[in-house]
């Protein structure tokens, strides 16, 4: 399940490419107070000739979009207050059957709750520690003290490590599950599990509670200590996550719900593929414009720097820096082209062809 939040990482940032035409006809607000954002300075690979038209857009984007939409304070504002620290009531703040039976959302967003859920799942005593084999990359499943069960993705790189080479290259990074998180709590999508950075200590939280399988898989090594090579498509033995200098491992702790929770399944049309011989839609066909007005509308509230201050402060409620300040100006370089690239579609086919009102 894991490799599908990833999976929706991906597949979330591509719909945010695909959302955008609609200020020809609504211009929003525009914050009249002076920010502090500097607007990236964007290069492109102008090959395919698509590309240059989109960036002609880029070139005269409406000032709106470089600057601070106004309606995005009282959302940042509810965010705040669900994610602000708070005392935790365990075992209530676990999602809820019966809330995600009626399709509203995964947990109540309001008052706390998410920075409930967050610090609970950081710290909670952890009870068993398995292999989490199903996927490509090295997993484990903790099951919690009170029963719930959380996805454990160990961290493989520093924050600044730049990894070279395709874009399936190295490993997953821990912190992109939870950056996604953030990401679309800020884009209003609620039915994202929970993600947050956890430390495990291997001799005293995973070896006495360690599955025999797990222990199969763990090796010392040459300073004696227990590492751990897992269970996965892409496990080798010889590619093994070891604890620090302070005996932890780092990971992305991730909220894990079977059954009897149920989900629906919508396939977004911006899933990408990996496979070169079976493409998708959009990765074929460089006039696909499409895609949902909910998701553009929120986008528009994000410009101006308010997308990379909103994930800063959520993650600093865990004391986490999640991304390097040159993550952060490429995400606000990316939401720039997103929105040169609605622009451009609603030029070229009109807002009625482009936006979809119902998923
Ligand atoms: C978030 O989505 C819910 C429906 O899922 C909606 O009721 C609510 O108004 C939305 N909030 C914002 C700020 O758009
Ligand atoms: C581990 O061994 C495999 C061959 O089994 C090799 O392809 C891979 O590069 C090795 N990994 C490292 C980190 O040395």
């Amino acid at each position: 399940m894991s490799m599908n939040y990833v999976f929706g990482f991906f597949l979330f940032l591509l719909l945010l490419i695909a959302l955008n035409i609609y200020f020809f006809y609504t211009l929003m607000p525009i914050s009249k107070k002076p920010i502090n954002f500097n607007v990236p300075s964007i290069k492109l690979d102008l090959s395919p000739s698509v590309f240059k038209d989109i960036y002609d857009y880029l070139n005269y984007l409406p000032s709106q979009y470089k600057s601070r939409n106004q309606k995005f304070q009282a959302v940042q504002k509810t965010l705040i207050s669900s994610f602000s620290p708070a005392i935790v009531q365990l075992p209530d703040v676990w999602p809820d059957q019966s809330l995600v039976a009626s399709g509203s959302s995964l947990y109540p967003h309001k008052n706390e709750v998410a920075g409930q859920i967050l610090h609970a799942m950081k710290t909670s005593p952890i009870a068993l520690v398995d292999n989490a084999a199903k996927g490509t990359q090295l997993k484990l499943l903790l099951l919690l003290e009170g029963k719930q069960k959380l996805y454990f993705k160990p961290k493989r790189y520093e924050l600044d490590h730049v990894i070279r080479g395709s874009i399936v290259a190295g490993f997953d990074r821990h912190n992109a599950e939870v950056f996604a998180y953030y990401l679309a709590m800020t884009m209003n999508l609620t039915w994202i599990p929970p993600s947050v950075i956890r430390k495990v200590n291997v001799d005293k939280e995973i070896v006495p509670v360690a599955t025999l399988g797990l222990k199969k898989t763990m090796i010392r090594n040459a300073n004696a200590k227990h590492c751990i090579y897992g269970k996965c498509f892409y496990c080798k033995i010889n590619e093994t996550v070891c604890p620090d200098h302070k005996g932890e491992i780092e990971g992305a702790a991730i909220l894990y719900l079977d059954k009897p929770f149920q989900f629906n399944v919508y396939k977004s049309p911006w899933q990408r593929n990996y496979h070169s011989t079976k493409l998708m839609e959009w990765q074929k066909n460089s006039d696909f414009c499409k895609l949902k007005l909910s998701t553009w509308r929120h986008l528009e509230l994000l410009s101006g720097g308010s997308l990379t201050e909103t994930i800063k402060l959520l993650s600093a409620f865990q004391g986490v820096k999640l991304a390097t300040e040159e993550h952060f100006r490429a995400v606000e370089r990316r939401l720039l082209k997103l929105y040169a690239t609605v622009q451009y579609c609603i030029g070229k086919h009109g807002s009625a062809k482009v936006f979809k009102t119902q998923w």
